[in-house]
């Protein structure tokens, strides 16, 4: 087992990379000075997978189980959960547990951040995408209709973790979808990372949990710079500016987020190239790397203006547009403005180069 501390505004924040962690939890959690969760939260496809074996294993009855799915990362669960957290008398004192991807600990880490003003929560991420970004860093929330993750908190999890055994049952598309995650971090913090990426590893494999714990440390590492992201923070944003916009012009149906993402990273490694900030070796590295997330969804049949009407009311953006990351040779670079004539230019590229 690997371990690291997170230094945060709150105190630390203890992660655990290893394997059986989950049977193992009540010893784990004692060692962590922690009290015992009172209430582990999982969904309808993770609960009957770890998360009544986890509950089992902290001598709890049952494990609550949301619905699955994005779209049930909404205000009304929240509600829901601390209405049961009353009900089985839950204290400002007592912890609970999050099981589950992304959706689960953003919507837990929610509602223990608000419940009676904040009870302490463990995330035990269960997606790729879940232990290597949602659950560190301690950004917490739920979608409106507005858009995604319009309310939240920071609100870092007592403890993270992370059993990277159950990436077992997790389908092969969304593993390499969370890859797209490694391969940011591992840009902006760890470049060595990039040529261990290969999503069809077998989960048995010792590297998985190097390559987990790596990935963590990069954001790891940026957080305790900046937790409140108010500069550094947003070179995790690599790839996200146009990602996000394929997610919302592909109604969320074509893509998960780390294919868009993929596709976002894509993008930005040729705007910058052609800026003549990123020399041609390094584009090299980063798109070879990408390349081994294949197949993706492609970027076809898209009309660029729905592309730029998204990029437009992107929640990073102010008056005067996106804050573009762009990649560079020695890291990222911020805050940078990018044409309209320059996200069509890339689009049809990525159109013509698309697989499948
Ligand atoms: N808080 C943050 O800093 C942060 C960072 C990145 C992403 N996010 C959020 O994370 C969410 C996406 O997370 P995600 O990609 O984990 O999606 P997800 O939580 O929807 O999980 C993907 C699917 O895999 C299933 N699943 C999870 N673990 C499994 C396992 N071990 N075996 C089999 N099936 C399993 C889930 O039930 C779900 O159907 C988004 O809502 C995004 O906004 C948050
Ligand atoms: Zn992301």
């Amino acid at each position: 087992m690997q371990e690291l501390e997170i230094q945060t505004a709150h105190g630390p924040s203890q992660v655990l990379v290893g394997r059986g962690l989950l049977a193992d939890a009540t010893r784990l959690v004692d060692e962590c000075a922690l009290p015992r969760p009172r209430s582990v939260v999982s969904n309808t496809t993770v609960g009957p997978l770890y998360g009544r074996v986890l509950a089992t294993a902290l001598a709890l009855e049952r494990c609550t189980e949301l619905p699955d799915g994005e779209e049930h990362k909404v205000w009304p669960q929240v509600q829901g959960l601390c209405t049961e957290w009353l009900d089985q008398g839950l204290h400002r004192s007592d912890a609970v547990i999050a099981i589950g991807g992304g959706v689960v600990t953003d919507t837990v880490g929610f509602a223990s951040s608000i419940y009676m003003r904040g009870v302490r929560w463990i995330a035990a991420p269960t997606t790729l995408l879940a232990m290597v970004d949602a659950s560190v860093g301690g950004k917490t929330g739920v979608n409106l209709e507005h858009g995604k993750n319009l309310i939240g908190t920071f609100w870092q999890p007592s403890l993270v973790l992370v059993d990277v055994d159950t990436l077992e049952t997790l389908p092969e598309r969304e593993r390499r979808a969370g890859m797209a995650e490694v391969i940011k971090s591992a840009w902006i913090g760890d470049r060595d990372l990039l040529d261990l990426i290969d999503p069809s590893r077998p989960i048995s494999d010792p590297l998985w949990e190097e390559l987990v714990m790596r990935t963590i440390q990069v954001k790891a590492r940026i957080v305790e710079e900046d937790e409140r992201e108010a500069g550094l923070r947003k070179a995790l944003n690599l790839g996200h500016s146009l990602g996000h916009a394929l997610e919302a012009a592909t109604g969320y149906k074509r893509f998960l987020h780390g294919e868009a993402v993929a596709w976002g990273m894509r993008a930005v490694a040729a705007i910058a190239a052609e800026r003549g900030l990123l020399a041609n070796p390094w584009r090299r590295q980063l798109e070879a790397a990408i390349d081994r997330l294949e197949p993706l969804p492609p970027v076809v049949g898209m009309a660029p203006d729905r592309i730029l009407h998204h990029l437009a009311s992107d929640k990073k953006s102010d008056d005067s547009g996106v804050a573009w990351v762009l990649p560079s040779d020695g890291g990222v670079v911020l805050d940078q403005r990018v044409s309209i004539e320059e996200v069509q230019d890339v689009l049809e590229t990525l159109g013509s180069s698309a697989a499948v």
